[in-house]
C-alpha cells in the first residue's frame, strides 16, 4: 500500500463519557468487533470498580490496565482504528483534554436513563473548542431511560449541537426489541442470551412488518409516532456539518448485551475523518506531507517497573514513522534517535516497525520529552501548544529524611513533565521551593503514592490556601507581564518561566483586575 493510502485510511477516536455510563463495557466490545480480543472481559480492569481512588491505585500498581488504555489499535473494514482511551475520573480531565487533541474525533457515550450528565458537558466543551466530530451512542437501552425524544433534546439542548439518529430504538427496558436503521432501512431485533440480532430489510419505518416482527402494537405505535415526529422535526444529515462538528450521528444499543455496538462501529467506519491537518507555527500541516513530524500529548512513567523506563506518547501529524529513525527535537534544538517504539495491541506491548500520520507511537524516553514538544524528521516546526489548566488545589510536599531532597526533586520534576501536576516558584527563592498546583484532588494522591511507589520517597502534602492561578498578559501585545502587578504580594513562575499570580479567591482577583487595568488575568498559560 502507497503511502498516502496509509495515511487515509487512518482513523483515530477517542470515547468522551461519565463515570458509569459505559466506557469500559464498550471499549471491551468494540475490541471485540474489531477482532482484537476473542472474549470480552479480556481486558483487564476496572470491573466494579467503584471507589475511585483505592482502586485506582490498585490498578496502577498493576500498570498492565495504563499500557492497554493509551491506545488500542487494530484493523476493521480496510481502515486502521486507533481508539485513545482516556481516564474515567473528573481528576484526570487535563490528560482526556490532551488525549482529545491527538484524536480526529469523539464518541460521546451517554447512558440513556441519564442523559448528559456533568462530565460529558465538561468533556464535549473541548470537542466544540476543537470542532471535532463527534458520535453519539446512547447506552443501556436494555433498562429503563428517557423517551429517545427527550434524549436528543437534552442533547441538543445541553450541548448546542443537533443530532441526527441513524437508528431508531424500538421500545427501551424490558420491552427494548430492536432497532430500526434509518439510512439502510433495516430493522434489528435482538433477544437476550444473544448477541446476534436478526435483519430484516424493509420499506421503511412504516412497513407493515415492522408490526408484525415487534409483536406489540403499544409498542409499535410508540415507535412510529416517534420516528414520524423526528423524520418531521429532524434536520438531514449533513457529512459537512458533521466534520465541523455541528452534528452527530446518534445511535442506540446495549454495550452490556453488545447490542448495536456493531452499528456504531459501522457507522464510525462510514463517516470519522481521516487524520486532519494540523496547525504549526509554520501553518497548516497536511497529514501527507512527507516529512515526518508529530508532537508528545502523553507521558507515562515507570510503565514497567523492571525496567524504570518512560513512554512518550508521540500523535504522528505527517509523513512516516520508522523504527530507529533520527528526529530533530525542537524545543531542546538537537537530533534524538527514536530508538523504541511500541505499539499497544490490547495487552501486548509490540515492536512497531513502521507509523504513519494518525497513528500513535510510544516511544522510550530517557527524560528528554515534555508533555507538547515537537518533533520533526528534519527542519524547524512545532506545533500548537497544549494549553495547561489552572489549577484549583495547591500545596508543597515536605520530607522528613532532608537526604531525599534531591531524589524528591527529581520525583517532582518527572511528574511535572508527565503533566500530573503543575509547578510554581517564588524567581526570588529558587526552584527548590516548589509550589505545586492540581485541579483534582485525586492527583495530589497519586502523587504522594507514586513518590512512595517508584522513588521511594515518603513525603507529606503541607495545603496552601490558594485557590486560583492566573497568567499575567499584557492585554494590548500579548506579551506575558513578569512585573508583580500592582496590589499582589508577590509573582510566580511556572515550570517553563511563564509568569503567573496564585490568589486566594475570586474576590482577590477582582481587585487585582481593577487595580491591573491593562493586565490579562489569564486561565491558560497560553494568554
Ligand atoms: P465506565 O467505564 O464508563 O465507568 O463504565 P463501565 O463500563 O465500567 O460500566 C459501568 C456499569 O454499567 C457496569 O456495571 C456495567 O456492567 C454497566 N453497563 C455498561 N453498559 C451497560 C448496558 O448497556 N446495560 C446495562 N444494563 N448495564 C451496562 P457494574 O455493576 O459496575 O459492573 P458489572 O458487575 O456489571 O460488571
Amino acid at each position: 500500500m502507497g503511502f498516502i493510502e496509509e495515511v487515509k485510511r487512518r482513523r483515530t477516536f477517542a470515547i468522551i463519557s461519565h463515570p458509569d455510563a459505559g466506557k469500559t463495557t464498550i471499549t471491551e466490545k468494540i475490541l471485540y468487533e474489531g477482532g482484537v480480543i476473542r472474549e470480552a472481559g479480556e481486558v483487564k480492569g476496572k470491573k466494579g470498580r467503584k471507589a475511585a481512588t483505592s482502586d485506582w491505585m490498585a490498578m496502577e500498581k498493576e500498570r498492565g490496565v495504563s499500557i492497554t488504555s493509551s491506545v488500542m489499535s487494530f484493523d476493521h473494514e480496510g481502515l486502521r482504528v486507533n481508539l485513545l482511551d482516556t481516564p474515567g475520573h473528573k481528576d484526570f480531565g487535563e490528560d482526556t483534554y490532551r488525549t482529545l487533541i491527538a484524536a480526529d474525533s469523539a464518541a460521546m457515550l451517554i447512558d440513556a436513563a441519564k442523559g448528559v450528565e456533568a462530565q460529558t458537558r465538561k468533556l464535549y466543551e473541548v470537542c466544540k473548542l476543537k470542532k471535532m466530530p463527534i458520535f453519539t451512542f446512547a447506552n443501556k437501552m436494555d433498562r429503563e431511560g428517557k423517551d429517545p425524544l427527550d434524549l436528543i433534546d437534552d442533547v441538543e439542548k445541553t450541548l448546542e449541537m443537533k443530532c441526527y439518529p441513524v437508528t431508531w430504538p424500538i421500545g427501551i427496558g424490558d420491552r427494548f426489541k430492536g432497532l430500526y436503521h434509518r439510512q439502510k432501512r433495516e430493522v434489528y431485533i435482538f433477544t437476550k442470551g444473544e448477541e446476534e440480532p436478526e435483519v430484516y430489510k424493509v420499506d421503511g419505518y412504516d412497513d407493515p412488518k415492522i408490526k408484525e416482527l415487534t409483536g406489540d402494537d403499544e409498542l409499535y405505535e410508540m415507535f412510529f409516532e416517534t420516528l414520524e415526529l423526528l423524520e418531521g422535526a429532524s434536520d438531514d444529515f449533513s457529512e459537512e456539518a458533521f466534520l465541523k462538528g455541528e452534528i452527530s450521528p446518534m445511535t442506540f444499543g446495549s454495550a452490556k448485551f453488545n447490542w448495536g455496538v456493531d452499528l456504531f462501529l459501522e457507522l464510525f467506519c462510514k463517516y470519522a475523518p481521516e487524520p486532519r491537518s494540523r496547525m504549526t507555527d509554520k501553518g497548516e500541516l497536511d497529514p501527507v506531507e512527507k516529512n515526518f513530524s508529530g508532537f508528545v500529548f502523553k507521558i507515562q512513567a515507570n510503565m514497567d517497573k523492571n525496567h524504570r523506563d518512560r513512554v512518550a506518547f508521540v500523535r504522528v501529524c505527517s509523513g512516516r514513522f520508522e523504527r530507529g529513525m533520527k528526529v530533530q527535537h525542537q524545543r531542546l534544538g538537537r537530533e534524538l534517535r527514536l530508538s523504541y517504539a511500541n505499539q499497544f495491541l490490547a495487552g501486548e506491548r509490540e515492536t512497531l516497525e513502521e507509523a504513519f500520520s494518525g497513528d500513535i507511537v510510544g516511544v522510550n524516553d530517557t527524560g528528554n520529552f515534555q508533555i507538547g514538544d515537537s518533533i520533526t524528521g528534519k527542519g524547524k516546526m512545532t506545533f500548537e501548544p497544549i494549553p495547561r489548566f489552572a489549577p484549583e488545589l495547591f500545596g508543597r510536599v515536605t520530607i522528613k529524611d532532608p537526604l531525599k531532597r534531591k531524589k524528591m526533586n527529581e520525583a517532582v520534576q518527572h511528574l511535572v513533565e508527565e503533566g500530573l501536576i503543575q509547578f510554581f516558584y517564588d524567581p526570588n527563592i529558587g526552584r527548590q521551593d516548589s509550589i505545586l498546583g492540581v485541579v483534582g484532588e485525586l492527583q495530589f494522591e497519586v502523587l504522594l503514592h507514586r513518590m512512595s511507589e517508584e522513588y521511594n520517597v515518603e513525603a507529606k502534602l503541607e495545603r496552601l490556601p490558594y485557590a486560583l492561578a492566573r497568567w499575567t498578559f499584557d492585554k494590548e501585545s500579548g506579551e506575558a507581564i513578569k512585573d508583580c502587578p500592582k496590589g499582589a504580594d508577590r509573582i510566580f513562575l511556572d515550570n517553563y518561566e511563564c509568569p503567573v499570580v496564585l490568589l486566594d479567591n475570586e474576590w482577590d482577583l477582582g481587585w487585582l483586575e481593577r487595580d491591573n487595568p491593562d493586565t490579562k488575568f489569564s486561565m491558560s498559560a497560553l494568554g
